[in-house]
């Protein structure tokens, strides 16, 4: 008898085997039962004939309720009907745990209370796929920064200074001290880039953000690449580039998850490179043609976002924001001084930033200047200027969201669907 999962099901055809796992649903008609089992790899049924198992077994598939915990073995048949290809003809089932009554049932639940029942609802068909998509999202990242020569450097999570701005800093108790939660690796990286050339954080960050938006976490995880001798172009050339290949992976590796989510594919074929490049000012020029009367130096909102990714069908980058509503590292453009060397990724169909990079400050007065115009506090940033102070070069990077990607990549309403237990301004539990 092998023990085996229902993913490598096909290579045991006719063979007797051991599944362990759980109840997924049940149909029961006279002399049979159908067991759906799931086993965390796959969904696969187990027809129970009452001539083939003692009455004892048969009364208990009877009995067994949805989630129960259970293992079966019988024999591997070809089942041209099931979109898997196979059956299992069960010779024996064992209950490891007769479950409770399931608080999630087929019929509709609200999404409120899905989430309250997170624990439970991973087990469900869009959790699966949606997280599934995630595991080769996030292996698609490290392979593609493994394989373009950047180190991984773990980045701190405890940090004693703001990266992203003061205003969504959760603050803790570090020995009588304060230190703040990571919004970003960035600053870390800059220091690695140094030492290593070409170098990635990734790791989980942290913004108490107030927004009770569809794209908001207060913990996301985010892929952070940094890059000696790198300017914004490079910079660019690197997210679009990266971005090619993790959606490439995901048609390639996801098919199946994709379909469960009715995905339109046709949309994701279309990411190829080069992906259009424009400038703050004709993002604005854009808004103004669709009526919007947002004014030249704004930052662009949500909605904003929304209708200039819009206009494209494959993500966009736009670059050179205003400097005033950008963060004090980034590099000011030496050809306009109210301009950042900075862009972001925006993602087609209406969702929005998934990247933010661009090119760091490297001369020591303009970013000392920088500090004090935020009002951040120089004795903290003593060893960034450090940075600045020996060997100083150009150098730029970026940070993408994982799940802004996810949520776009899956088609998905809100980003909290694709982290396995969401935390926002109204979620804590479970
Ligand atoms: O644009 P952001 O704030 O950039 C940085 O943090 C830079 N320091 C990164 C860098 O250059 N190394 O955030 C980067 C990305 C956004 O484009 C978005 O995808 C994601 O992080 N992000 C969030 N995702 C979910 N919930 C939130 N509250 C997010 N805030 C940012
Ligand atoms: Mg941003």
């Amino acid at each position: 008898m092998e023990k085996v999962s229902i993913s490598t099901i096909q290579f045991f055809e006719d063979r007797e085997v051991e599944l362990k796992g759980w109840l997924y649903n049940k149909r029961s008609s006279g002399k049979l039962h159908f067991l759906q089992l799931r086993d965390g790899t796959g969904i696969i049924q187990c027809v129970v004939f009452k001539g083939d198992v003692s009455e004892e077994i048969f009364k208990l598939c009877g009995e067994l309720t949805q989630e129960s915990a259970i293992i079966v073995r019988g024999t591997v048949r070809r089942d041209e009907r099931s979109t898997l290809g196979f059956e299992i003809g069960a010779s024996d089932v064992e209950c490891v745990q007769m479950a409770e009554a399931y608080p999630i049932t087929p019929k509709e639940h609200g999404l409120a209370y899905l989430m309250d029942h997170r624990h439970l609802w991973l087990r469900s068909t869009r959790p699966h796929a949606i997280l599934q998509v995630r595991h080769e999202v996030v292996k698609a990242c490290r392979d593609y920064m493994d394989t373009n020569g950047f180190i991984l450097m773990d980045a701190p999570i405890f940090t004693p200074a703001a990266c992203e701005g003061t205003t969504t800093l959760f603050e803790t108790d570090y020995f009588g001290e304060k230190a703040y939660l990571t919004q970003s690796g960035q600053l870390y990286m800059e220091a690695a880039a140094m030492a290593f050339g070409k170098v990635y954080c990734f790791g989980p960050t942290f913004r108490s953000e107030k927004s009770k938006t569809r794209r908001h976490l207060t913990e996301f995880w985010m892929i952070e690449p940094e890059m000696a001798y790198c300017d914004l172009d490079g910079d660019m050339d690197l997210a679009e580039d990266m971005v090619v290949y993790i959606v490439a992976r995901i048609l390639e590796e996801c098919s199946e998850e994709l379909e469960v989510l009715e995905r339109d594919i046709g949309k994701l074929e279309k990411v190829k490179k080069p992906f259009p490049r424009i400038s703050y000012q004709q993002a604005i020029d854009i808004l103004h043609k669709t009526g919007s009367d947002i004014r030249w130096g704004v930052d662009l909102g949500g909605d904003d976002e929304t209708v200039v990714s819009q206009q494209f069908e494959t993500p966009i980058l736009v670059h050179r924001y205003p400097t005033k509503v950008k963060a004090f590292y980034m590099k000011e453009d030496p050809q306009d001084a109210r301009l950042a060397l900075c862009m972001d990724m925006l993602a087609p169909e209406g969702y929005g930033e998934i990247i933010g990079g661009g090119q760091r400050e490297d001369e020591l007065a303009i970013l000392e200047r920088k500090l004090s115009e935020h009002e951040l506090p120089k004795e903290t940033f003593a060893w960034y200027l450090d940075l600045r102070r020996y060997g100083s070069v150009p150098h730029a990077g970026f940070g993408m969201g994982i799940e802004r990607m996810i949520t776009w990549i899956c088609g998905l309403h809100h980003v909290r669907e694709t982290i396995p237990f969401p935390r926002t301004l109204q979620r804590l539990y479970p």
